[in-house]
């Protein structure tokens, strides 16, 4: 197996692209992909400030990793969710890499800020954990990147996970996730703009990139997502991919391309149409917005505690 580019030793094929590459032409076209998805649908400018949301998997921490290597003015950001010791590790992976880089990292607690944590505050507000969890990631994530004056933020959500949501809304048609499964959400009344540039690579890519970056990072499922929740999209794609290199890829950007501006109609006039918090300010339908609620809920709720290290879940 031969790299493409200068015919060494190849670390890894890309059947995608029809192409094997060593370590070095392999890094530089992770590069290379993140800077065309970022030209291509105009994610950061030169000279702007970006915040990267960091889990501490690979695809976040890869993504800090290659932006600041790009050059970029790029900040993390870390949450801790609560769960056990799930996020224990996260944030140390996190961290860890942060202190790596010399790279400045902003860290909320949610317990220690809020009150609660993902498995209290979702029995408190008898919601699942994923959507506890996805509301106070929504709204944590933009209130930083308003609060520090960031002029974007950056998720690492790759082509596996935008190919993967795609086919579920699709399969259900959900109008209105089809309206905003967008690369880059512009900044919009009481929203920064919101990108990923991850999208032209995927999963498999991004653990061989932490790998010859010698980025370790936390390999673990988040413990209160039953198995992952698009994990039977992906292995239908998997096996589409499998037969036909590129599927994924076509999928994806041919949605973005053909059919994604259809959906788009009462997006920007309902994101128009929001209300502020009376206790936050954030952009909200009524006139308390949902994380507020969550809070309130939560508050002195007796606390939920998760084992996951040998312990009971
Ligand atoms: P997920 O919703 O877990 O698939 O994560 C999607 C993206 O959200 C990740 O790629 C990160 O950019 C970001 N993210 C997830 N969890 C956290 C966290 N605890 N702190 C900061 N960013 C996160
Ligand atoms: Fe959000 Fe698991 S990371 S519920
Ligand atoms: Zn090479
Ligand atoms: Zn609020």
């Amino acid at each position: 197996m031969k790299c493409r580019v200068c015919r060494g030793p190849a670390i890894i094929d890309i059947r995608r692209h029809n192409a094997n590459f060593c370590a070095e032409h392999f890094l530089k076209l992770c590069r290379d992909q993140t800077a065309k998805a970022i030209a291509d649908f105009d994610m950061i400018l030169p000279g702007e400030r970006v915040l990267i949301a960091v889990s501490g998997g690979k695809d976040s921490l890869a993504l800090w990793d290659l932006l600041l290597e790009m050059g970029y003015d790029a900040d993390g950001l870390y949450l801790g969710l609560g769960i056990g010791d799930y996020s224990d590790d996260s944030g140390t992976y996190v961290r860890a890499f942060a202190e790596s880089r010399g790279a400045r990292l902003i860290e909320v607690d949610l317990r220690a800020e809020y009150g609660y944590d993902i498995p209290t505050g979702a029995r408190a507000a008898r919601r699942a954990p994923c959507s506890t969890c996805g509301l106070s990631k929504r709204h944590l994530f933009d209130r930083a990147a308003l609060d520090g004056g960031y002029d974007a933020v950056a998720t690492g959500h790759n082509l596996d996970d935008e190919a993967a949501v795609l086919l579920g809304n699709v399969l259900h048609w959900h109008d209105e996730y089809l309206g905003r499964q967008l690369p880059v959400l512009a900044a919009r009344n009481g929203f920064p703009r919101k990108v990923k540039p991850l999208v032209r690579l995927g999963e498999r890519e991004m653990a061989a990139y932490c790998v010859v970056r010698g980025i370790d990072y936390q390999v673990d499922e988040c413990p209160m997502a039953e198995g992952n929740r698009h994990l039977a999209y992906k292995d239908a794609l998997n096996m589409l991919e499998k037969r036909s290199p590129g599927a994924k890829h076509d999928f994806y950007f041919g949605f973005l391309a053909r059919a994604s501006e259809r959906f788009r109609t009462t997006i920007d006039a309902e994101q128009d149409a929001l209300l502020e918090c009376e206790r936050c300010g954030a952009p909200t339908p009524s006139e308390i917005c949902a994380f507020c609620r969550l809070v309130e809920k939560a508050a002195g709720a007796q606390p939920v505690t998760i084992t996951t290290r040998g312990g009971a879940v």
